[in-house]
């Protein structure tokens, strides 16, 4: 089975680097060429000129893309190439209804494509830590089970297309006021004169609102170190797709929409491609403490 990979972002790379480790991956794609041949040349792994060329040579196909238009758009270009029997494997976070509208195509064109957001981190991916959440038929799950496997140890089938991304936006609806709130709430601490070693201590380890979030955020905050791990304008993305889910569906998301003003707000202070949570700099901003 030829495996190909499509992105090699942040968590792409990651992807292909433990598909590599289990001698699964033959062949990678990214826009930017030179991430590829890169990529290519340190996991002696074959390197497509094409997306085009990629699908053509492989049988299972991963795409790690940023957003919507960049998934439609790789489906788009690939519209010409047969792909019966050919699996598709989604890992982009992008909208379920244009998750489930581009694998009813593909199911048209006698192939299948399944939904595969990824919850976790890019370290966490590097440790298999991150949880895979599949939309998609049972049988094309069971198929593509043992492969997912080599990127994670927790691998879910959700339901049909489109429930993986579904329950992904449930995650980072959380995850956006979370990193919001700590961001307040640590400048609420400096500005009381409170020791940061304490702050960081008391969120990251002793109390029952520590997780691995407040473990990677809060020293980043307290240290206005804003290096990538999720972009800023990926979180911008990802909750206007749960705005325009939740109008859909009629759910009220009184945190999501003020956590999405602020990264927006945030945004327009030049945060786009900065660490999301690079939102802690609003309030350190407003305490006249920005060290940004
Ligand atoms: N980072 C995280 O912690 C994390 C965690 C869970 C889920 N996710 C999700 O995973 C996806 C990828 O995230 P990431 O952090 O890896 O993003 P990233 O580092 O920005 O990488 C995005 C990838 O998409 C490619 N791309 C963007 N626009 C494109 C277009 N129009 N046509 C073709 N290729 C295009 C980029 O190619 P170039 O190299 O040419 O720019 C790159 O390979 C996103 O949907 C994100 O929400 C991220």
């Amino acid at each position: 089975m030829k495996v190909g990979l499509v992105g090699l972002g942040v968590i792409g790379s990651r992807v292909g680097e433990k598909l590599a480790d289990s001698g699964s991956l033959t062949l990678v794609y990214n826009r930017t060429q030179a991430r590829a041949a890169a990529f290519g040349k340190a996991r002696g792994v074959g390197v497509s000129q094409s997306a085009q060329e990629l699908v053509r040579e492989s049988d299972v196909v991963f795409t790690v893309l940023s957003d919507d238009e960049a998934v439609s758009s790789f489906f788009g270009g690939i519209s010409g190439v047969p792909v019966d029997g050919k699996t598709f494997l989604d890992m982009s976070t992008i909208g379920p209804s244009t998750s489930v509208a581009i694998a009813s195509d593909i199911k048209r064109r006698a192939a299948s494509m399944l939904d595969v957001p990824v919850v976790g981190s890019a370290n966490m991916v590097e440790k298999k830590e991150a949880v895979l959440m599949v939309g998609g038929g049972d049988a094309d799950f069971e198929r593509m089970k043992p492969l997912l496997s080599q990127i994670a140890n927790v691998v879910l089938h959700i339901g049909p297309n489109g429930a993986g991304l579904s329950l992904k936006l449930v995650h980072n609806l959380v995850l956006a006021s979370y990193v919001v709130s700590l961001g307040e709430a640590v400048n609420f601490g400096l500005n009381g004169g409170l020791d940061p070693k304490m702050i960081e201590y008391l969120l990251v380890s002793l109390s029952s609102i520590r997780s691995p979030n407040s473990a990677l955020k809060v020293p980043k905050i307290l240290g206005s170190d804003y290096a990538m791990q999720f972009s800023l304008k990926h979180m911008i993305k990802d909750l206007n797709i749960i705005e325009a889910e939740a109008r859909k569906q009629r759910s009220v998301i009184p945190m999501g929409s003020l956590a999405l003003q602020l990264y927006r707000l945030a945004e327009k202070r030049g945060l786009a491609e900065k660490d999301f949570s690079s939102v802690a700099e609003l309030f350190r901003e407003s305490a006249g403490q920005s060290q940004h």
